[in-house]
């Protein structure tokens, strides 16, 4: 077991989302299994208590990995030190609602934590946000953040990665484990791009096993809607899977993808695939020894160069029109 504890910064730690992380995270899923963590819980002064009983809870479990839990309702001190930072509490969105129609009430809760970071985070932070509009929130607090590397925020479209994995899985009757080189671009909201035009079932080109019709009707839409269709089924946003991205997301960043494949990350963009500097937009993404790195070269199949009729967010669309600029053709996107 390696000597010092690493400090994770959870905030929301009372809520939904919160609840199914932290244990998780206690138990060595997210950093490994001989890693040992301090949590941090941040919460409003009104939910305090209710993280306290999050920390008794965590307490009873006796998890060999878990160097101490502290709460507190004081953004300075949530961050100071902390080498991992799960910025995850938020307002969600009801039935209805886009995420985006969430901007007004929380975009103010990421500048402070930007700032905080900035103030007393460990060198080596790590930013993932998910609370939503995940994107935007992430580049407010990374613009509060000015000396953190930018790379170092990134938003979660992993919850979108996954459920684009699982539902071509399912509609081929292959394993999980068989998918690989799926990605989603753009934002985490319902403008999102899952594209399959590289994606691999069992190491073989998946796209001669679907129907255009199936991508576009039903895979597409399908996906980026999941999050509305969770909503009116539970009565309640997803957490248990979103906890469970989020610890994907962390755990690949810090140990690597597998060398065959790649995942989606919302990160700042380095200008790849004609995204504006600087813009939050999620790529195809692998990590080693710490750091993700966009995947480049990324070529165009028939399918994703004929366009599709759907809107798109800023930096998908900057993604697909650079890419189908290799091709010459007409740029289809809205
Ligand atoms: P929740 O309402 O159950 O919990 C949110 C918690 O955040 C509450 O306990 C609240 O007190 C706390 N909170 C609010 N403002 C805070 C602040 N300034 N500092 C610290 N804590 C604060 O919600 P949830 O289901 O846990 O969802 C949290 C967020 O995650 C929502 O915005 C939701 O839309 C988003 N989400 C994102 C994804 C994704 O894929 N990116 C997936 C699922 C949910
Ligand atoms: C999700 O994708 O499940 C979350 O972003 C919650 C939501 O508002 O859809």
């Amino acid at each position: 077991m390696s000597a010092t504890p690493v400090t994770v910064t959870v905030t929301g730690a009372a809520g939904q989302i919160g609840y199914a992380l932290l244990f998780r995270i206690a138990a060595g899923e997210m950093l490994g299994r001989d890693v040992p963590v301090r949590l941090r819980l941040l919460e409003i002064p009104q939910a305090v208590k209710a993280a306290e009983g999050t920390a008794m809870e965590l307490d009873d479990g006796a998890f060999p990995l878990l160097a101490g839990v502290e709460v507190t309702d004081d953004v300075k001190s949530a961050f100071d030190g902390a080498n991992i930072a799960l910025l995850v509490g938020a307002r969600p969105r009801g039935p209805g609602m886009e995420r985006g129609d969430l901007l007004e009430a929380n975009g103010g809760i990421f500048a402070p934590q930007g700032a905080a970071i900035e103030a007393g985070a460990a060198d080596d932070i790590r930013v993932l946000v998910v609370g939503n509009p995940a994107n935007t929130n992430a580049l407010i607090a990374q613009k509060h953040a000015p000396s953190v590397p930018p790379e170092r925020f990134t938003a979660m479209t992993r919850l979108d990665h996954n459920r684009a994995v699982s539902r071509l899985a399912r509609h081929l009757g292959a394993p999980v484990s068989d998918v690989s080189r799926v990605t989603i671009w753009g934002n985490h909201s319902a403008t999102q791009y899952p594209d399959v035009s590289q994606a691999l079932v069992a190491g073989e080109p998946l796209l001669p096993r679907l129907d255009r019709a199936w991508i576009e009707d039903e895979f597409i839409p399908g996906v980026a809607k999941r999050g509305a269709a969770i909503i009116e089924a539970r009565g309640a946003s997803s957490a248990a899977s979103a906890a469970s991205a989020a610890i994907d997301h962390m755990r690949d960043w810090v140990s690597g993808t597998p060398s065959d494949d790649w995942t989606s990350v919302a990160l700042p963009s380095d200008g790849s695939y004609g995204v504006p500097d600087g813009l939050v937009c999620s790529f195809p993404v692998t990590a080693a020894g710490g750091s993700w790195r966009i995947v480049e070269g990324l070529d165009i199949d028939a399918f994703s160069r004929a366009g599709s009729t759907r809107p798109s967010p800023s930096c998908a669309r900057s993604a697909r029109r650079s890419r189908r600029s290799a091709w010459s053709e007409p740029l289809l996107d809205r």
